[in-house]
This record gives structure tokens, sequence and C-alpha cells, in this order.
């Protein structure tokens, strides 16, 4: 029994961003997944832990084969899942992952050891606030798939350790829909991730230097390129 996650967590997984028939039709048409990571994936399910969903999955897979990074950072490991499959993906990848939740990292250890057969993945095992500024090597791929309120505090990190060219993936950006709304309109307990949010899209939809877009698979994804060396994002109101 895992303890991290009740059955009431993971609220916006609930509350589909696109038609919910085009979902199902999504998960259900596109090629599973297979051998470890099925089995991570029925796992995570049943103890309803949220890793990503499958039309997130079959996305990386084309994205990832195309995209062909050599190193990858990843925010927010949970049990594994999208680690191992970046690294099925992209057999020559480094993949450096980061979680700070006990529980996920015995977890994620004990599948590393068992399916990352090409000891492609580096667990780091902490608060991602204090371990990013110690990471001095620099990523072709970024996926950001932690707490979403501090995903606009860890991005001028991350752009500092992400080649030119590189990609940041950011996942669950549309709060079940929360963000097109009104502030007022939104639960209180959500608002500071609302806040969060919105500050994110201030700071890359339309900023020189990045090209961003946003995707509703899952609970919606940004993607930013980074174009150019030096970004200047608008500091702290
Ligand atoms: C959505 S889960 C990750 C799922 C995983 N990427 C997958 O798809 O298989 C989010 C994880 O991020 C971790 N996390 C959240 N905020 C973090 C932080 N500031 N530093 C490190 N880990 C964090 C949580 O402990 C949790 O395990």
């Amino acid at each position: 029994m895992v303890e991290s996650y009740s059955k009431n967590a993971n609220h916006n997984m609930r509350r589909p961003v696109v038609k919910e028939e085009i979902v199902s039709f999504m998960r259900e048409r596109q090629a599973p997944v297979t051998d470890a990571l099925k089995e991570l994936e029925e796992f995570a399910r049943r103890e309803n832990i949220p890793i990503i969903p499958h039309e997130t999955v079959a996305f990386f897979r084309l994205f990832l084969q195309t995209m062909q990074p050599k190193s990858i950072l990843e925010i927010g490991t949970a049990i594994g899942f999208s680690a191992l499959l970046m690294a099925e993906q992209v057999p020559d990848a480094k993949i450096m992952t980061i979680d700070r939740n006990e529980e996920m990292i015995g977890f994620a250890k004990e599948n590393f050891a068992r399916f990352d057969q090409r000891k492609q993945i580096t667990l780091l095992e902490g608060d991602a606030v204090d371990l990013l500024e110690h990471i001095e090597q620099r990523f072709d791929l970024i996926f950001m798939d932690s707490a979403k309120s501090k995903y606009i505090v860890f991005l001028p990190e991350v752009l500092k350790r992400l080649e030119v060219g590189g990609v940041v993936v950011l996942d669950d950006i549309f709060q079940g829909g929360d963000v097109a709304r009104d502030i007022m309109e939104v639960r209180r307990g959500q608002r500071t991730i609302y806040r969060g949010l919105q500050r994110l899209f201030d700071a890359t939809l339309d900023q020189p230097g990045l090209t961003a877009s946003l995707i509703p698979l899952g609970d919606g994804i940004l993607m930013i390129r980074k174009n150019q060396e030096e970004i200047s994002l608008p500091t702290e109101e």
C-alpha cells in the first residue's frame, strides 16, 4: 500500500481538458507500453500514483525518437516510469532524475535496479530547489513534472542548464482548465498554483529567445525551446 497518494489525490487528472471520448480514444488506440513499463503503469494506476498518462507516453515516444537527446534532466521521478520510458526510447541518452519523496525514492531505486539495464539513469535524492544549483552539467532535454507552483521558481536555473536548441517540457499546466478562468472562479486552495502558472505563461509564451507551445495532452504540456544563450526573464514582482 502506497501512502503518498490518497484515492482523492490527482484531482485534475479526473478533469480532462479535451472531450473524454477523445481522451479514451487516444488511450485505447495508441500502442500500449509493454514489459517493465506495463508493470509500472499498472502499479501506478492501482496505487493512484500520478505518472504521465498514455497520450503523453505516445507523444514522448515520437518526440524522443525524433529529438534524440543525449542528456536529459527530469524533476519529479515518482516510481521511475517516465525516466524508464525515456531510457527505453533513447538507448544512448544519460538521464538524471530528482525526487524528494522518500517513499517514491524507494520504489524508483528498486525499479531502476530491476529495469535500467543499460545503467542510463542517475537518481538524485532531495528537493530540486536545493539540488539544481549544484548541477553543473547542461542538458538537451529537461522534463519538469513536480510541484506546479514551483515551475516558475525553477525556470531560471533550468534554462541556465539547457543547451541552446534544447527543450523544456513542463507537465500538468492546465489545472483541469482553471488556468483559462478568472482567479475568483478557482478554488482557494488552488490559487497559489494558479498564480505560479500565470507567471510561468507570462515569462515564456511570448518571450524573445524562446519558442513555446501549449499542448492539450493529459492535464496540458508546455514545451519551450531555448533559441539563444541569454534569456532575460521578467523579474519577480
Ligand atoms: C507527477 S510525479 C512524477 C511522475 C513521473 N515523472 C512519471 O511520469 O513517471 C511528481 C513527483 O515530483 C516530486 N516532487 C515534487 N516537487 C519536488 C521538488 N521540489 N523536488 C523534488 N521532487 C519533487 C514528488 O515527490 C513526486 O514523486
